[in-house]
């Protein structure tokens, strides 16, 4: 890429576009020239290894060539709208369908995560004639105004004063937990208890939905005590409440199963999924309903739509990932890197900054304290969002960004979630990149003086 179009480039996207989640004044992002595995480079040729998949969502990674072979045929394919059978909207629905849990019947195809969200929320109302929908603190759903509602923290505050009946309850965060528990399931216990409590204070009669991640992802990899999803299952059960787990992030793999909800004894009534259907190649989301619900709307109208619902480009973009997935046995090499992660992982508990880790497959999170007796986190609940971009955390993130180790966080955690193709060596080496940050962050910045790297 010649210098001469990157400084054009950067100079129109700080005049004419405004970027999301920050201020844009302080928004000064790199150009990528070109994508392989997992790595990225930026204008300056700079390589990274892109150890969040960029949103988590290039689980095959950066310019696969059978994807990217497949754009030479887009072209042939005729355009249609959602009306119309499409031979990749049908092949892709019944590919996910095979890969989704046994109850699993169709799908209805949305553009992102967020608006997937949205209709999840749209049908189980449809379908119970119940209004309240419960969801979690701790937990992103997505931007739009439904999704938003449902978001479980500080990203929803631009949507407030909310939609009435939706509903917050608390997610376990074992790390965090102020009470003593003897086992996992004392603390599921703990927490379903407190659920049908808030479930009756609402009336169970008027909740349609108790919404979830099964496991949080952007809110810092909060795997569920053991029991506790079963748990939820049950209570919505007893109420005839609606289960619907948001597996944008955890879907397709990342989690090393197809989706995360495999790796638990329960299956809920709907799924939403994003991300990993296309990879990213292009925008794709849907929401997978379960038997009951797809009988349901044999009699009755379905009263939502999207012009690109099915699109055909996406849907076929999607086809060929589903392919991908199985032909390169994508998710049981992701299962096995996990497990490679997760031995690096435990060994940077001996660092004083890291308080805990946390991973299922290769969905990752390293929180980071500022004292590990105190658990001091390294910044505060809320603090980074909407505020300037300084602080501890954000020279860690710069700090592992100039080692060419890509990722972001949020609040103390940093993700680890790279493109579920990578190898071994490849995972050992992204990993000595981020103890050597460790090692560097703790001698230079954190445990010297803590207002360096602030200025
Ligand atoms: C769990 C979850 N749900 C929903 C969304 C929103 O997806 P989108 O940004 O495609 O609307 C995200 C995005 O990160 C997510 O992680």
């Amino acid at each position: 890429m010649e210098k001469v179009n990157v400084a054009q480039i950067k100079q129109d996207d700080q005049k004419y576009v405004l970027h999301s989640w920050s201020k844009q004044k302080n928004v000064h992002p790199k150009v990528i020239q070109k994508g392989e595995g997992i790595f990225f480079w930026d204008e300056e040729g700079k390589k990274y290894y892109d150890m969040c998949s960029q949103l988590v969502y290039l689980n095959v990674g950066h310019s696969h060539p059978k994807l990217m072979d497949e754009f030479k045929h887009i072209g042939e394919i005729p355009l249609a709208s959602p009306g119309f059978a499409t031979a990749s909207k049908a092949e892709l629905a019944k590919k996910i369908i095979e890969a989704a849990p046994s109850s699993m019947a169709k799908v209805f195809f949305a553009n992102g995560g967020a608006d997937s969200n949205d209709h999840a929320v749209k049908i189980a109302r449809m379908v119970t004639g119940r209004y309240k929908i419960f969801s979690r603190y701790r937990s992103y759903h997505g931007a739009t105004f439904g999704a938003g509602n449902l978001s479980g923290e500080g990203r929803r505050f631009a949507v407030e004063p909310g939609l009435p009946g939706f509903i917050k309850f608390d997610t376990p965060y074992l790390y965090r937990e102020f009470l003593h528990f003897e086992s996992e399931e004392a603390v599921s216990d703990y927490y379903l208890d407190r659920l049908n409590s808030q479930i009756l204070y609402e009336g169970p009669e008027q909740i349609a939905a108790i919404f979830m991640e099964p496991i949080p992802g952007s809110n810092g990899v909060l795997v569920p005590p053991k029991g506790y999803l079963e748990g939820i299952r049950e209570l919505c059960d007893q109420y005839g409440i609606l289960m619907i787990c948001d597996e944008v992030m955890s879907g397709f793999g990342r989690t090393g199963k197809m989706f995360a909800v495999d790796h638990f004894d329960f299956e809920p009534d709907m799924m939403t999924f994003a991300k990993g259907v296309t990879c990213g190649y292009s925008p794709l989301g849907g929401v997978i309903v379960n038997q009951k619900i797809a009988d349901y709307f044999d009699d009755h109208v379905l009263m939502t739509g999207l012009t690109y619902s099915g699109h055909t480009v996406s849907t076929q973009i999607g086809c060929r990932t589903m392919d991908i997935y199985k032909e390169e046995h994508v998710i049981e090499h992701s299962a096995a890197m996990g497990n490679i992660l997760a031995a690096r992982l435990e060994k940077l508990r001996r660092f004083d900054s890291v308080g805990d880790v946390r991973y299922i497959g290769l969905f990752a999170a390293v929180e980071l304290v500022k004292d590990k007796k105190t658990k001091e986190p390294l910044i505060a609940y809320g603090m980074d969002y909407g505020k300037d971009k300084v602080g501890l955390m954000s020279t860690f993130i710069s700090m592992l960004s100039e080692y060419g180790f890509y990722t972001y966080s949020h609040e103390s955690s940093v993700i680890i979630a790279p493109p579920l193709i990578i190898s071994e060596e490849e995972l050992n080496e992204a990993m000595n990149l981020f103890e050597d940050v460790l090692r560097h962050f703790e001698d230079h910045v954190l445990f010297v003086d803590q207002t360096v790297g602030l200025k």
